[in-house]
């Protein structure tokens, strides 16, 4: 039987599914497995089930060996694979699209709405005993109603954020490096430079890839571009942002509040300047974070470690 890594205490389906024809060596735990470990684990494995947290290079490639065929990763996203050093091996690389789409869209929703009305704030005043009396101005935040909401790539979780959003009665407009007509047009969404995004929106929210290209976007130039009154949502990844830009925008009052589901790095340590302030909410990257949408990546990314392995077509393969 071939062999298998699993980096993770994955949901037990996945694992079932892929005893029945492999031989499994699972790292059985909800913390990251050693690099030291994983180094030797692989030598000589034939597939390997990893999460976001672990590093896929050449010298992970270099410590399993030849006769790896497939890394699938439990995430869309996989900047934290090199995909050229795993096509140059012939190594096949399976990610998790569509099943999270919505749960993630949902969730960049909710983040913009928690950031825009205070919520988290409002709730540690009730705890902290500041709710003395109703007062008109107390805790006032931003209407979503009435507002441009700028989405920064129009992929899959960006169009679905769109397509929620328009129930709000709120002008989406978006930019990307790809610009695609037919899909923005039946979502209602105006495609613009980056630069127009983000000086005409009242909410900024980003959904592109982390590529080179895209390190760092977030940078002092774009806050000094958006509105003062403008709130910035990051639920793609950490790296994105540079986080002491975004600490200057929020303290000089450059941008009103941000609200992130990723950071740089992750975790954020718990005395990181970010955490000071009100105007930011930070959650641990549970975009993807419902039980049902969590089992079906954690199934998917099994059933691209069988494609990969038997060379039948991956459900889900990263094209090289
Ligand atoms: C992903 O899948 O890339 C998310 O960041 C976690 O679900």
């Amino acid at each position: 039987m071939p062999k298998v890594v699993v980096t993770r205490r994955v949901p037990a389906e996945a694992i079932e599914l892929l005893k029945q024809s492999c031989d499994v060596q699972l790292w059985d735990s909800d913390d990251p497995i050693p690099r030291g470990t994983l180094l030797e684990w692989v030598a000589g494995c034939d597939g390997l089930y990893c999460l976001l947290t672990e590093k896929i290079n050449d010298e992970l490639l270099d410590a399993a060996g030849p006769q790896l065929k497939v890394v699938s990763t439990m995430s869309v996203g996989y900047d934290h694979v090199d995909v050229e050093a795993c096509t140059k091996r012939g190594v096949a690389i399976g990610f998790t699209p569509d099943v999270l789409t919505k749960t993630t869209a949902e969730l960049a929703v909710a983040l913009l709405m928690a950031t825009a009305r205070r919520i988290p704030e409002s709730v540690d005043a009730v705890k902290d005993g500041e709710w003395k009396t109703w007062k008109p101005m107390w805790l006032t935040g931003q209407d979503l109603h009435d507002s441009t909401v700028g989405i920064v790539g129009l992929g899959r979780i960006g169009a679905a954020v769109a397509k929620m959003l328009s129930g709000f009665d709120c002008k989406l407009i978006y930019s990307d490096p790809y610009p695609n007509k037919e899909l923005a047009d039946s979502l209602g969404i105006e495609y613009v430079s980056f630069e127009e995004l983000l000086e005409r929106s009242d909410f900024v929210s980003t959904h592109t890839p982390l590529f080179p290209e895209t390190h760092h976007l977030f940078n002092t130039d774009a806050f000094r571009r958006m509105k003062k009154s403008a709130i910035f949502i990051n639920t793609s990844r950490g790296p994105i942002v540079n986080h002491d830009d975004l600490y200057d925008a929020l303290v000089n009052g450059e941008i009103l509040a941000a609200g992130l589901d990723v950071t740089e790095p992750e975790p954020l340590p718990s005395d990181h300047k970010l955490l000071s302030l009100k105007n930011c909410v930070v959650l641990p990257h549970i975009a993807s974070a419902s039980v049902a949408t969590r089992r079906k990546m954690a199934i998917m990314a099994a059933e691209n470690v069988l494609g990969g392995l038997n060379s039948t077509p991956m459900p889900n393969r990263v094209k090289a």
